[in-house]
């Protein structure tokens, strides 16, 4: 059996258009079994954190092992990502230097209403940001 989640789709782009600070926290907010995650926290410095989360406790199970080599600079959290303001502030996270998301847009989800909750979202977790 897989021990892969999922495999982490442009893990390059993403890291490319996401780390401008390699000492910086960044946030997963989708982040499965953490395969992203675990490339990002590969490109920070032993002071760079990653606050993953997910709606799925099987993918916080799955994070958790993958990502236990980098100890307490991993903050796992279950949770959907639209209570991401309040989650941060939970764990006494106030500045933040990115935010990824990784979202499939289908038929069952209206493209308006995607952005709509996303631009609520954004409302919310901009304070976060440095
Ligand atoms: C394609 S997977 C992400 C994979 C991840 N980037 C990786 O590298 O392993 C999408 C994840 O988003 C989570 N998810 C979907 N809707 C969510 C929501 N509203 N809040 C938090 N997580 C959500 C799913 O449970 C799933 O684990």
């Amino acid at each position: 059996m897989s021990t892969e989640f999922h495999t982490p789709v442009m893990a390059q782009e993403v890291l490319e258009g996401l780390l401008t600070d390699g000492d910086g926290t960044y946030v997963d907010a989708t982040v499965g079994g953490g395969g992203h995650a675990a490339a990002i926290l590969s490109r920070l410095s032993i002071t760079g954190r990653l606050i993953g989360l997910d709606r799925d406790p099987a993918a916080i199970r799955m994070a958790t092992e993958k990502l236990l080599p980098y100890g307490n600079r991993v903050v796992l959290k279950e949770g959907v990502f639209w209570r991401l303001g309040e989650i941060l502030d939970a764990i006494e996270v106030h500045r933040i230097d990115g935010i990824l998301f990784e979202l499939n847009f289908g038929a069952a989800i209206p493209a308006e209403m995607m952005m709509r909750s996303l631009q609520l979202l954004c409302d919310k977790v901009m304070p976060h940001f440095k």
